[in-house]
């Protein structure tokens, strides 16, 4: 009697690092949802994951049109249930980029694409409006994750519409400190846009690991009203600057006809509300390079309000400008303007915008608490009765 239940205090003194061995953290996972064969991305060398072991619910289709971007090619679709949930065992208060992926493809004939809610942990991370056409749908954001588990909720919001969910991707983007730095632990940043200026459209938006460290997608964006000068170098690495940007990204840039000239760009979000901003604007010399002379000095304004005055010269890093919190309403003006002394027209590389989510008051696994509290219980009735 009193053997067996040395047995059982023994068993149950190891099955906490049990219950451990099954938490593996990624550093970076790419899950290819509703797939049923894993696969090497040829780009990035990262191996594309099967999603069963992260969901129990749903049911996966291959579709029946093709795509350039094989991660989309299947789906999983949600017909059962509210809310359905992968689970993805990342590290705990690390910085991770976090992206999901859809596109409809009229998988289900219906030729009704789907509208629907997107959560991470359980806050609402996006409302999904999906579409018939040929480009897929990404949401991003930048979170600090709080516990072993990070739930990516679909969630149902409109009668007969059934959700689905094509890729899903989370990196680690803690190698370097400081990265997206002005960030606050208590908000996640949902990505509004990534813009790669002066790259023309067959221009890549996705590099491979050596140039983008961090699995970022650069939108490539021409403005006609403005040059578009290129450095014409391919370069395979990325900046040593804040949020390491490739210099595939800071070869291209807008720049104003004249040197007395202002860059002007209105950025809409992605809802009417208030929101806080936050802003990134990177700056990099586009030839010509010999001249050491040629200099730009300029100002950055959002909705008219001097935000930065920086120095960009030929043969310097690239200049980063982070500027947070903005409090912003449906649009905000960016205007880059000349400042005394400049030998070069307003110059912008790229930008990055984010807005806030509030992300709710930590609370650790509910699943890990409760068995932490029936462990000492039993572990506390087994002393008792040991040496009762
Ligand atoms: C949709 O139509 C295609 C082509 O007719 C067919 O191969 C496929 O099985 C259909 N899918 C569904 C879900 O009905
Ligand atoms: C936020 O960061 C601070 C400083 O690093 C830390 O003390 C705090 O515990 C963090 N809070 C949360 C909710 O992660
Ligand atoms: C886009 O830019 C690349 C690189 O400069 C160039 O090779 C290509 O011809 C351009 N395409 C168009 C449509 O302008
Ligand atoms: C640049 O400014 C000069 C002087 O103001 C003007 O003559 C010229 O037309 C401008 N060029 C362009 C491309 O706007
Ligand atoms: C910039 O450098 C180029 C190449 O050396 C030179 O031709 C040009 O005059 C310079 N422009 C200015 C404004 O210094
Ligand atoms: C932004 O610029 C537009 C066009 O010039 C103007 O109508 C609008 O009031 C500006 N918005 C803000 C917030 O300054
Ligand atoms: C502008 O941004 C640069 C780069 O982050 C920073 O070093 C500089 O102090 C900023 N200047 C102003 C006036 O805010
Ligand atoms: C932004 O708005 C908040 C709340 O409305 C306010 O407390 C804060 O002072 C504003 N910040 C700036 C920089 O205007």
């Amino acid at each position: 009697m009193e053997k067996s239940i040395l047995v059982m205090v023994l068993v149950l003194a190891v099955l906490p690092y049990q219950l451990q061995s099954y938490y593996t953290p990624y550093n970076r996972l790419s899950i290819d949802c509703g797939a049923t064969n894993t696969w090497e991305d040829p780009l990035t060398n990262y191996w594309w994951r099967l999603d069963d072991e992260f969901i129990k619910s749903g049911q996966n289709i291959l579709l029946s049109v093709t795509t350039n971007r094989l991660p989309l090619e299947t789906l999983r679709y949600f017909p059962e249930g509210t809310k359905n949930c992968y689970n993805l065992p990342l590290e705990v208060q690390e910085k991770y980029l976090i992206r999901a992926g859809f596109y409809y493809g009229n998988y289900d004939n219906l030729s009704k694409p789907p509208t629907f809610n997107l959560e991470f942990d359980g806050n609402l991370w996006a409302t999904v409006t999906t579409s018939l056409g040929t480009d897929p749908i990404y949401h991003e954001v930048i979170y600090i994750t709080r516990k072993e588990y990070v739930s990516i909720c679909i969630t149902k919001t409109q009668q007969g519409q059934i959700p689905f969910i094509s890729s899903l991707e989370a990196i680690s983007i803690a190698i370097y400190d400081g990265v997206y730095r002005l960030m606050n632990n208590d908000t996640a940043l949902y990505l509004e846009r990534r813009t790669n200026y002066g790259a023309n459209q067959t221009f890549p938006e996705r590099f491979d690991t050596l140039a983008e460290y961090y699995n970022r997608f650069w939108k490539p964006e021409q403005l006609p009203n403005y040059q578009n000068p290129f450095n014409g170098i391919d370069s395979d690495f990325s900046s040593m600057a804040e949020n390491s940007p490739p210099y595939k990204v800071l070869n291209s840039a807008i720049r104003a006809q004249n040197v007395s000239d202002s860059i002007f760009l209105p950025i809409d979000f992605h809802e009417k509300a208030p929101l806080s901003a936050y802003f990134v604007f990177y700056f990099y010399h586009v030839g010509p390079w010999p001249n050491l002379n040629n200099i730009t000095k300029q100002i950055v304004y959002i909705d008219g309000i001097e935000k930065n005055a920086t120095t960009v010269r030929p043969y310097e890093e690239c200049v980063v400008v982070s500027v947070y919190p903005v409090n912003v309403t449906g649009t905000a003006n960016v205007t880059i303007s000349p400042a005394q002394g400049t030998t070069l027209p307003p110059t912008l590389n790229a930008m990055e915008v984010f807005t806030t989510i509030e992300v709710s008051s930590s609370k650790s696994d509910p699943r890990l608490s409760f068995c932490a509290f029936f462990y000492v219980l039993v572990c506390l009735s087994g002393v008792v009765v040991w040496f009762g």
